[in-house]
């Protein structure tokens, strides 16, 4: 029997990569439903190769441009629109597992309605556990969903951690979990030249292939800042108990260091396909297409710490984290609108930093109170990014 699967942000760099591991093995998985949010064409391109029941774009204007390209081509697959046909195509009764990939807190709704209905979450968007890291999980634990992790630091510390782990880090004897970062293109690059960088250069990461959001994510650390808070999250690890490491190779990972003084790691070639594969086959080992890691070509394998006055997104993601309740989500809305705000050219580099600390320095929710109430404070504070961002205009 094959699963049924929800791709949400098929037209993503890790929707692609899904659907190429899927591509793999009819054998075990179909599709169902597909998202994009304006790339018409190339969904298009992707029903009419997997024949889902559905796909769904953002807007009624998308809408129409899908379902014209779809009728030329004879396919069968029905359009819909909107953040709820997300949620309905990610808790269908048909739907095994759900492939979170939409990028931004705008894939929290339908990751959390995938949680409500207690399916299979392979998560990628880790904006979901930034914003509502407690909602997100509990929710899941009374519906009985299982939430796999693909983002590859995280799968990594799944597959290193004990079977039956269960959040006790002193019962399973672990020290820390030690997430590594490639430090991005400018782990090198003079400090002095960081106000001149430009868009182009910064969506340049030296190992990973990766949608721009994350890419500029990468460039500042605030990547690796929302992966610890990801952590915090889906390993129940208080923040004093997670370390970054700068690796620039990308081949480790991600550890778990054990208080015998055994640290394990997962290593392998930089490609999501891994990840992914892992999180659909499981418990199975299934073929991703990624080549064998070739010892013979690894040159060195390096580490160092990261430098707070190079990285300030990555200070200002431990603080936020340590702050807790509303913090994590004026981190991630200030961010997503600072990064936006960069990549049109708008701001500076260094003003991404800026911009989100000015959010965090404002008024905010103390507590996580619920959905609605984190909602209302992503709104507010996007507000709040975006007039400071204005005033930093080039
Ligand atoms: N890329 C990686 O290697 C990687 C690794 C680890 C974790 N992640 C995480 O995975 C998520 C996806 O990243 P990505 O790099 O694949 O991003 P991406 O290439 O930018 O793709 C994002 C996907 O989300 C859709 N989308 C964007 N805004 C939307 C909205 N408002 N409503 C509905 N759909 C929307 C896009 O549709 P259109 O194409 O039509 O715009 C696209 O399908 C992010 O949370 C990221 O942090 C990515």
């Amino acid at each position: 029997m094959t699963q049924a699967l929800t791709i949400l942000g098929s037209t993503g760099s890790i929707g692609e990569n899904t659907l190429d591991v899927i591509a793999r093995h009819p054998d075990k998985f179909r599709v169902f439903a597909l998202s994009g949010r304006r790339q018409t064409e190339k969904l298009a391109a992707q029903c009419l190769r997997f024949a889902p029941q559905f796909a769904v774009v953002a807007d009624a204007e998308s809408a129409a441009e899908l379902s014209a390209l779809l009728a030329v081509a004879g396919c069968k697959t029905e359009v819909l629109y909107g953040e709820k046909a997300l949620c309905d195509v990610a808790s269908a009764d048909e739907v095994g597992g759900v492939m979170c990939a939409i990028v931004g807190a705008a894939g929290l709704p339908s990751a959390l309605a995938a949680a409500q209905a207690g399916k299979t979450i392979y998560l990628a968007n880790k904006e979901t556990l930034v914003v509502a890291g407690a909602l997100f999980m509990e929710t899941a634990r009374r519906s009985g969903a299982r939430v796999l992790p693909v983002d590859s630091e995280h799968n990594a510390v799944f597959q290193v951690l004990p079977e039956d782990y269960n959040g006790d880090l002193q019962r399973h004897g672990i020290e820390s979990i030690v997430l590594t970062a490639s430090g991005g293109p400018f782990l090198n690059t003079d400090l002095a030249d960081f106000a001149a960088i430009t868009p182009a250069q910064a969506v340049k990461h030296p190992n990973w292939q990766m949608g721009q959001k994350i890419s500029v994510d990468s460039a500042t650390m605030m990547n690796k800042g929302l992966e610890l808070i990801e952590a915090h999250w889906l390993f129940a690890c208080p923040p004093q108990h997670l370390e970054v490491v700068i690796h620039p190779q990308s081949v480790i990972h991600s550890m778990v260091r054990y208080r015998d003084g055994s640290v394990l790691a997962q290593l392998g070639n930089p490609d999501m396909r891994t990840p992914i594969a892992y999180c659909l086959g499981l418990p199975e080992r299934i073929n991703s297409g990624v080549p064998p890691l070739d010892f013979a070509t690894l040159s060195a394998l390096t580490f160092q710490t990261p430098d707070f006055n190079r990285f300030p997104c990555l200070k200002l993601a431990y603080e936020a984290m340590q702050t807790g309740g509303a913090a994590p989500c004026v981190l991630n809305a200030a961010n997503e609108i600072a990064v936006a705000e960069f990549l049109a050219g708008h701001i500076r580099f260094t003003d991404i930093a800026a911009v989100t600390e000015h959010c965090l320095s404002q008024n905010f929710l103390p507590a996580a109170a619920d959905i609605a109430g984190l909602l209302a404070q992503d709104v507010e504070t996007r507000r709040t990014a975006q007039q400071f961002a204005a005033r930093l205009a080039k």
